[in-house]
């Protein structure tokens, strides 16, 4: 019986499109603009871009190795690879980190979703007009029946549901179909949303004062606990150690710069995340007010309260958040592919089934435990509820150890001729230094790097 043919991404543009579609994600939009302004602005960015260098970019190149050079999902490829069967745990926690991812992400791109439907029907002008204290608890009293944490918990399971559905049907479509497409429609419009929203920002009086939050230098603010921030979000940003680059190489074209790729979506991504640092700090500071608290009440009570006090606030806010939800599904796509690659070729279960057996998983564990109010709403495990807990388990367990397991098998068991033919194109690329430069940092310098910041998050050791 004949192979069924694989499908790849049709070239080098739809390669990058793609991939820089997993990695912006709600990270752009809260957590980056907002750990930079707190860390020291120009200061962490600094150490920012040096993780993203050491840490970022070599494992975004060895995962890209192991897809595109054996153009399997993320536990075939070890297969293919004839390595010895443990180094298969990567892809078993891929898996298991991108359905937990899922459990909670879905949920917060939900509130995405609705906030744009919100803006569209106008829930948001009665804000233009109600004195501060009054707005504010408006604001905050939309966020909790938003979340589920006000009368209802139907709303934001409704919303999970939808966009589990929007994410389903476009990996259903396929590869070329579906991810593709999407993305290569859909990333430019993210990036001219959020141009407009940055003229917005930039025109207001008092936007200096933003621009010093998210750039000015202060080295004073740097110490262990913010170089280790700078590791965990280089790994959270760029959507490492999970099997998800894997799963995305193994679509790559065959003529594909492995080397390059990384950088320019790593620029990309950082471009995008200050862009809406931008569109955001300078219209929070012309009012006067201090970035505190999570990066979430920011975007979801702060970023609603402020626009709206300005000229075509609500036509602003339904863009900013159309960008949002543009991005958050564009990842999504990017996490629900792992198990589905997984399902579909070592199970051979067919696409469709295997998307909706994974989104049934999703959507099942999501509604029963993210809400405050379903059934498992309010289980503790430890001191966290199961969304922060579901978040912990991935960004700090779960990722950093699957990227210093990736560091070690391509650093020291992948066959280096193996690794120099596939990372050069069969020799048609000129990567001589560069290669030795990668074969350094990958061997001697990531592994370090990531387990510093593993034992970091575990608390085993403490800056
Ligand atoms: N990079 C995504 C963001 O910034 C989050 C993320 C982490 C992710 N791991 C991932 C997205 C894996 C897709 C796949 O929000």
């Amino acid at each position: 019986m004949e192979k069924p043919k694989r499908e790849n991404f049709s070239s080098g543009i739809a390669v990058f499109f793609a991939t820089l579609g997993s990695a912006l994600g709600l990270g752009n939009m809260w957590k980056f603009p907002y750990l930079v302004g707190n860390n020291g602005g120009g200061a962490f960015l600094f150490v920012y871009l040096i993780c993203v260098f050491l840490l970022g970019i070599p494992v975004m190149i060895s995962e890209f190795f192991i897809g595109r050079h054996t153009r399997k999902n993320a536990i075939g490829a070890f297969t293919e690879l004839k390595a010895n069967p443990f180094w298969k745990c990567i892809g078993y926690m891929g898996i298991l980190s991108s359905l937990f991812i899922m459990f909670f992400y879905t949920d917060v791109a939900g509130w995405v979703y609705s906030y744009v439907f919100r803006g569209i029907k106008g829930d948001f002008n009665i804000l233009s007009s109600l004195e501060s204290t009054k707005a504010a608890n408006t604001t905050q009293s939309i966020f909790l029946n938003t979340t589920g944490a006000g009368n209802s918990a139907i709303n934001p399971m409704i919303w999970q549901l939808i966009v589990l559905v929007v994410v389903s049907l476009i990996i259903i479509a396929g590869v070329k179909k579906g991810i593709e497409k999407v993305t290569k429609t859909l990333l430019p419009i993210l990036f001219i949303l959020v141009i407009i929203c940055d003229i917005r920002a930039l025109t207001l009086q008092g936007s200096k004062e933003g621009l010093n939050f998210l750039f000015n230098p202060d080295f004073s603010k740097l110490n262990g606990s913010s170089i280790m921030t700078a590791m965990g979000l280089a790994f959270f940003k760029l959507s490492l150690g999970m099997g998800t680059m894997i799963t995305y190489a193994s679509y790559f074209t065959n003529d594909n710069n492995l080397m390059r790729t990384p950088i320019k979506v790593a620029l990309s991504d950082i471009m995008v995340s200050l862009l809406a640092g931008i569109a955001i700090f300078p219209v929070v500071f012309s009012f006067g007010i201090k970035p505190e608290g999570s990066g979430m009440g920011l975007l979801f009570t702060t970023v609603p309260l402020i626009f709206m006090k300005l000229p075509f606030g609500n036509l602003l806010l339904i863009a900013f958040f159309f960008l949002t939800a543009i991005a958050a599904t564009t990842a999504l796509i990017s996490l629900l592919e792992v198990p589905v690659a997984f399902l579909s070729e070592e199970l051979k279960i067919n696409r469709t089934k295997s998307v909706i057996i994974i989104s049934s998983i999703v959507l099942i564990v999501g509604i029963l435990t993210v809400h405050p109010g379903s059934l498992f709403g309010n289980a503790m495990i430890g001191s966290r509820n199961l969304f922060d807990f579901y978040d912990f388990l991935t960004s700090n367990i779960l990722m950093p150890l699957g990227g210093f397991l990736i560091a070690l098998f391509v650093g020291y068991v992948v066959n280096k001729n193996t690794l120099y033919q596939t990372l050069s194109n069969n020799g048609t690329l000129n990567i001589a230094v560069s290669f030795k430069l990668y074969q350094f940092v990958i061997r001697y310098i990531t592994p370090i790097l990531v387990l510093l910041v593993f034992l970091n998050s575990l608390q085993i050791i403490t800056f």
